[in-house]
């Protein structure tokens, strides 16, 4: 079963509910300079790199999903480009003002792969370039723990219905998520797919010694885009900014 393989405009109508856009763009044009060059690492249906584009910032993003990349190239949005390829695979030999990955998505990667993307961004930055990274922390993925959710998600007449089970890997720190997705279309048409992931219990410790063992150093953390400070005993999310060791030094 491969995950995040169903139509991108749901889920954008989910995202919507889920999401402080606004809040994400004015973060991350705050960390690149005008015009500068991007990169979305796990960039789902190219949301945040379309409010880039329309600020006038250009990019690239990665990911996995065959059906997001589609929806995303379809979108549209000045100057971007979109891989379909897993983040820890990609390389290029273009350099990024700014590399952010938004949504969790860090906590995809299997945590060995960690380590060696960590490198890969930071050979990808451009001098005074930045990092932002938005992922979960442990006790995030405890206080959110539900076995069974159900939540709807409206957008105009689409009605889309989750069923998420939850369980707990605990022998390899995962959290395993079991999606249905059912959609009623505005003409009354049904479909229902499912989708399925792991994501790694990761803490801000081990990130920031990841970032540490790459070249880069966090010069800023909060618990949110809006600069909501760092959640007490790492309750998450959390939003590390990091840059180059030599630069945050000098
Ligand atoms: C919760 S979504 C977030 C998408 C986007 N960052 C956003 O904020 O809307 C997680 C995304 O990570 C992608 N993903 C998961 N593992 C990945 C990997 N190893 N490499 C690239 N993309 C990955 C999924 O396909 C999905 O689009």
């Amino acid at each position: 079963m491969n995950s995040f393989e169903f139509p991108g405009r749901y889920y954008e109508a989910m995202r919507g509910g889920f999401r402080d856009l606004a809040g994400e763009t004015e973060f991350l044009a705050a960390h690149a300079p005008a015009g500068g060059r991007v990169l979305d690492l796990g960039s789902g249906t190219g949301t945040n790199l379309r409010a880039l584009a329309a600020r006038g910032y250009r990019g690239v993003g990665v990911d996995q999903s065959a059906a997001f990349v589609e929806y995303a190239r379809q979108a549209g949005g000045a100057g971007l480009a979109y891989v379909h390829g897993r983040a820890e695979e990609f390389t290029t030999e273009d350099r990024f003002d700014l590399v952010y990955s938004l949504f969790m998505t860090l906590n995809y990667l299997p945590r060995a792969e960690l380590r060696p993307l960590l490198r890969t961004v930071r050979g990808l930055l451009r001098p005074g370039g930045k990092v932002v990274l938005e992922f979960g922390h442990l006790l995030n993925f405890v206080d959110a723990y539900q076995p069974y959710t159900i939540a709807h998600h409206r957008a105009g007449e689409l009605l889309i219905t989750r069923l998420v089970r939850q369980s707990i890997n605990a022998h390899a720190a995962n959290w395993r998520n079991e999606e249905t997705l059912l959609v009623r279309e505005a003409d009354g048409r049904v479909a229902m797919y499912d989708n399925f992931f792991d994501q790694a219990v990761l803490t801000g410790p081990e990130v920031r010694e990841l970032l540490a063992e790459a070249g880069l150093v966090v010069t800023a953390e909060y618990g949110g885009f809006r600069k909501e400070p760092a959640p007490f005993h790492g309750r998450g999310p959390l939003v590390l900014v990091a840059a180059a060791a030599e630069e945050a030094a000098a």
